[in-house]
């Protein structure tokens, strides 16, 4: 430690003064310095601190598909279904999302369509295809006598998505939020009990069927949900592509024979 002022050589007090200045020191507190590394020695013992809070046993997160299995579970109705994905808080997609998207149509349909996500507009709306993809699927499925405005289940369409949130700048899904909303897509499907279901692009043949390869896959009639299900290229595939037109009516024709054939 410093000696005292009063013992020390006038340069060197001096020398330390400027040095103290230099660092910032601005105001003489006392006459004459004080140890405090002596000081701490002498102090008397401080109380031990109170006994820190035991900390929380850690919380193992959340498995999201489990959370979503229970919640899609638990919904007896497709009210309380919509109102338990609304609710559903670990699919970051709803932070970003203006609005939930369920679903549009008639829910006693014959024919449910499941496509990816929505879009810009749907996002807007609320509702599923209600853009450009969206317009062409009404004409699509208006050729073989289906609309989802058509009261009558028999010439009715149910319409959904993979995921009910728009994923930003419309970037496909994650397989993570495809995992997490299947089990409610599962329910819905069950609750809605369509006799035949239209796999719109590779999300919904991923969620479905646990495959990719729309090109592949389009047009062969398969199961999943415990019910037959049709995978079909997108409308938005077909708005870019339209010498795919072609396939996809005769899709279309495929599922008006089954419906035809009793389905
Ligand atoms: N594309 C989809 O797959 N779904 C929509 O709702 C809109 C566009």
């Amino acid at each position: 430690m410093f000696p005292d002022a009063a013992q020390m050589a006038p340069d060197l007090a001096q020398a330390l003064l400027a040095w103290q200045v230099e660092m910032g020191a601005d105001e003489p507190i006392l006459d004459r310095p004080v140890n405090r590394y002596e000081l701490a020695a002498e102090a008397p013992k401080a109380a031990p601190p109170a006994a820190a809070p035991k900390a929380a046993a850690p919380v193992a997160a959340a498995d999201p598909v489990a959370v979503a299995r229970a919640a899609a579970a638990a919904a007896a109705t497709l009210a309380d279904l919509a109102g338990a994905q609304a609710a559903y808080g670990l699919c970051d997609l709803k932070k970003g999302a203006r609005n939930f998207v369920f679903a549009d149509g008639n829910p006693q349909a014959r024919v449910m369509v499941i496509g990816e996500a929505p879009g810009r507009e749907e996002d807007l709306e609320g509702r599923p295809f209600v853009g450009r993809a969206g317009k062409l699927l009404d004409r699509m499925f208006a050729a073989i006598g289906l609309s989802r405005t058509a009261p009558d289940a028999g010439a009715a369409l149910y319409i959904t998505n993979v995921l009910p949130w728009r994923p930003p700048a419309n970037r496909d899904p994650e397989p993570a939020e495809i995992a997490m909303m299947l089990p409610f897509l599962q329910r819905h499907v069950e609750l809605a009990a369509p006799r035949l279901v239209v796999l719109m692009g590779n999300t919904p043949c991923a969620a479905a069927l646990g495959q990719r390869g729309i090109m592949r896959l389009r047009g062969t009639w398969t199961e999943a949900f415990g019910r037959p299900v049709l995978p079909m290229t997108h409308p938005a595939y077909l708005l870019r592509t339209p010498s795919a037109k072609r396939e996809a009516w005769a899709d279309l024709l495929s599922l008006r024979a089954r419906l035809e054939g009793g389905a």
